[in-house]
């Protein structure tokens, strides 16, 4: 496969629209530049955004406009490049623009199946009854408002991740924000890996082809659930969402990827100051006996939300020799001399 280091793909360039709740309109209207703020829908592979029928935008329909939007992901100090030298500071981001033209879309079938994408994306949660163009509740809704789509868009996505920079440097880089951890840090980190993913730190290198990533995605959430519900002895088929909803709950969540399979998970909870509580360590059995889990667990005990807990706590059935390496010991502790815990029917 061919990567490209600067640009995304079609489909990492749509996601990114998706992912982003706002992003710029650009056009030129009757009295020059207009340029406005509007609320991306990706529908089958384009681009739409609403409006008010009579809003100002309606008037640029039939017109060529440029849809753009950028995702900031952490700013990098000079100094991490050279300890004097303002070199200068500088953003990491991803970004994307598509152009095409504004079109007004007329089919009612096609507005409702745009305005409900835009529900599943800005209300993952539901809440409320699908629309559709035949439901009375929404038929007068899906008439009144405006639908637009960019139709014939090209779409270029780029991302600037210090592709530019010697591998040495993107390392040091990686490492200071591993360090700093703040914002979107670690998303930047799994940014400039997905960049060059030939170039991986020593700290998320696994034990043999495995890449660790500290800021799990969508399809790492699936991937760590369905190891989970496979092959740890505490979930079951039944507790997918319980499983799903947890790991988006924890502050802190690391991954093992083989490829695109996940093939290891650990995940913890914690105030980031007197308590951290590690749960659901799972490795694939193809991948056990050769330290990845330990590898995991070191990560997952150095990850910002987590490194600075004074107590960090854990309960296993049999796989004592995995934590006991890591300095884990019995939990014998004579100032609590009762654990209390409440349990709540699922
Ligand atoms: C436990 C688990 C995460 C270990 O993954 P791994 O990648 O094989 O672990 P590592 O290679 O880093 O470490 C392996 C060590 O742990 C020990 N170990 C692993 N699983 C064990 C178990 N079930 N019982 C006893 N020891 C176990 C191994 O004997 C080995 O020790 P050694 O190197 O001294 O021989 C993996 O077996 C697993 O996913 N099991 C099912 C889920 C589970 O039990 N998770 C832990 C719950 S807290």
């Amino acid at each position: 496969m061919f990567l490209d280091p600067e640009h995304l793909d079609t489909a990492q360039t749509l996601d990114l629209f998706r992912s982003l709740k706002l992003v710029h309109l650009a056009a030129t209207g009757d009295d020059g530049p207009v340029l406005r703020t509007v609320h991306p829908i990706v529908y089958e592979g384009e681009l739409y955004f609403h409006g008010a029928p009579r809003g100002e935008k309606m008037e640029l329909l039939g017109q060529p406009a440029m849809i753009t939007c950028e995702d900031v992901l952490a700013t990098i100090p000079s100094s991490w490049i050279h300890p004097e030298r303002a070199c200068p500071a500088t953003s990491y981001f991803l970004s994307a623009h598509a152009r095409g033209t504004l079109e007004g879309v007329d089919d009612l079938r096609v507005k409702a199946a745009v305005l409900q994408q835009m529900m599943a994306d800005y209300q993952p949660e539901g809440g409320h009854r699908p629309i559709t163009a035949a439901d009375p509740m929404y038929a007068a809704a899906v008439r009144g408002i405006a639908v637009v789509k960019l139709a014939g868009a090209t779409l270029v996505g780029r991302r600037k991740v210090g592709q530019n920079r010697p591998a040495e440097t993107r390392q040091a880089v990686m490492r200071h924000l591993w360090t700093r951890g703040q914002g979107n840090d670690l998303r930047a980190i799994d940014a400039m890996i997905d960049a060059e993913p030939t170039q991986l730190p020593a700290f998320l290198s696994g034990p043999a082809r495995e890449r660790l990533a500290v800021s799990p995605t969508a399809a790492d959430l699936e991937g760590a659930v369905n190891l989970l519900v496979q092959h740890s002895y505490w979930y079951n088929h039944d507790v997918r969402e319980v499983a799903t909803r947890a790991h988006r709950g924890s502050c802190a969540w690391v991954v093992a990827r083989e490829g695109d399979q996940v093939v290891g998970t650990a995940r913890a909870v914690g105030d980031n100051a007197r308590f951290a509580y590690v749960m659901d360590v799972c490795v694939r059995p193809e991948s056990r006996g050769r330290g990845l889990a330990t590898r995991l667990m070191e990560l997952l005990l150095d990850h910002p939300a987590i490194r600075q807990c004074q107590r960090v706590e854990l309960h296993t059935r049999d796989a004592m020799r995995v934590y006991e390496r890591l300095g884990f010991g019995p939990l014998v502790d004579p100032d609590w001399r009762v654990a209390m815990r409440l349990v709540r029917a699922a």
